[in-house]
């Protein structure tokens, strides 16, 4: 099994005397949704200063964009255009890309591969149609390991044409910080023994930029919650107490709904979930979520505290129906052209770990045998446009890897061999140690596209390379 060195800060200590925040806190959860209501944004990626634990502790110096930790909730409709400009106020170039939306492959931020990187001081405005409804995200794809790490993303929502009703549509962006005991972020960024294992897991989650400690709810109130993983390393496991989630879409696509296996929500990083949420608590009651990814380190993220209201209806809701398909062209599998993608590198637990580092070896990770020293790589495979495709991804490795393509959304369709239930589309796809997963998709949008691990120390030390859609 997994086992890892946590890092000596207690995540306790930081958050007593934060309660007294937690209103505060959470009525600035959630409902960022007006923030900019125009198809017409400008992020401005600066450092800051954000108070992510709340007093005593000070604010923490961060990078964000337009100020704000996560930055700016972009919510648009679906068939809507977007225009983003982006200004470079930091010290490093950066880039943005749209996380999970399929949109040209020049606007897609990635440097050096779709375009140059911004310099600090510079402009880049990004431009393109959202073809596909659902909960996406953006962030840096430059330095991601520290400028994500840092406090660079945001939650970026395309509303249904004809969504279904809910009481309230709320969004958690979930942070993850290694916090000093100042409240100051430790600056260890890129240390190689992290890098091949698990990544830089920090010691402070905070929901839309805050350590929560409530979230308000109304007893028989629905809700959709919408649950973004912007961390850069952390996996979570999410349990609602009580509570009988149904998962109704997965990085932005409708599925089935249905509750989630053994009741958690697994979600690695770059990953989203929409939950129908219904709040079937008595008025006064709390009920808590827990984290309980890493079989060492279980921890409450937030409790639910219901208000004293009577409950907002008498009768329960029928369950949710299944939203509508987004517009991705269905793989034929019949006609496909497979390749095997195969992950290896990294630590290996106990005596192997050791033997490792005594023999110096590099430790990196590779894909196919080749680690990336950066974006701007020959492609590991070439599709030509239009065709099917089946890639299986084998994890040769002791660790889970979240493994993204960009430009396309694709179907699980097996998992070590099996059919998967929902064949679900997704846009990245968690892997436990030595198991594969099939995926299929059809090639469709040309370029050269990033394949990658979404831990960012992965990607930053190898695991990353390119497929071309010609
Ligand atoms: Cu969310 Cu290549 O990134
Ligand atoms: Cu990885």
């Amino acid at each position: 099994m997994l086992s890892i060195r946590w890092p000596d800060i207690d995540r306790r200590s930081l958050l007593i005397g934060s309660a007294s925040l937690a209103a505060a806190a959470l009525s600035h959860a959630g409902h960022g949704r007006a923030v900019i209501p125009a198809k017409e944004f400008t992020l401005t990626a600066a450092p800051g200063r954000a108070s992510l634990v709340g007093a005593p502790y000070p604010d923490t110096d961060v990078w964000s964009y337009n100020a704000s930790v996560p930055g700016p909730e972009i919510r648009v409709r679906q068939g809507e255009r977007l225009r983003i400009q982006v200004e470079n106020q930091l010290t490093q170039a950066t880039t943005v890309h749209w996380h999970g939306l399929r949109v040209p492959n020049a606007m897609d931020g990635v440097p050096f591969l779709t375009q140059s990187p911004i310099a600090s001081g510079e402009k880049f405005v990004y431009e393109f149609d959202v073809p596909d409804a659902g909960t996406y995200w953006y962030h840096p794809h430059h330095h991601s390991a520290e400028q994500v790490g840092r406090g660079l993303s945001g939650a970026l929502i395309v509303e249904e044409i004809d969504p279904f009703v809910v009481d309230r549509d709320i969004v958690w962006v979930l942070g993850d910080w290694r916090l000093a005991r100042n409240a100051s972020i430790v600056n260890d960024f890129g240390n190689r023994m992290e890098v091949t294992m698990a990544g830089r897991i920090g010691n402070t989650v905070t929901i839309n930029g805050r350590v929560p400690e409530t979230i308000s709810a109304r007893s028989g109130e629905r809700l959709r919650l919408r649950l973004i993983n912007a961390a850069p390393a952390r996996i979570f496991a999410l349990e609602f107490k009580n509570h009988q989630p149904l998962i109704v879409a997965l990085d932005g696509q409708p599925v089935d709904p249905h509750e989630p296996p053994k009741g958690r929500v697994v979600l690695g990083p770059a990953m989203r979930a929409d939950l129908v949420l219904d709040m079937i608590g008595q008025p006064g009651a709390a009920s808590p979520v827990v984290d309980r990814f890493y079989s060492d380190l279980n921890y409450k993220l937030v409790d639910f505290a219901y208000s004293d209201e009577p409950p907002i209806r008498t009768a329960p809701l029928d369950p949710p129906s299944r939203m509508r398909a987004n517009t991705m062209p269905e793989p034929d599998l019949d006609k496909v052209e497979r390749h095997v993608v195969t992950l290896e590198g990294g630590m290996m637990s106990g005596r192997s770990m050791m033997m490792g580092m005594m023999g110096g070896h590099g430790m990196g990770w590779s894909i196919n045998g080749v680690a990336a020293s950066g974006h701007d790589m020959a492609p590991m495979i070439t599709l030509s446009r239009g065709r099917s495709c089946v890639l299986a991804i084998r994890n040769e490795t002791a660790w889970h890897h979240p493994i993204h393509l960009h430009g396309h959304s694709f179907r699980v369709i097996t998992r070590n061999g099996q059919p998967t239930r929902d064949r679900e589309w997704l846009d990245t796809v968690l892997i436990p140690p030595r198991e594969t997963a099939e995926i299929a998709f059809v090639a469709d949008n040309p370029g050269d596209w990033m394949f990658h691990c979404h831990i960012l120390d992965h990607q930053d030390s190898g695991m990353m390379a390119v497929i071309r859609v010609a």
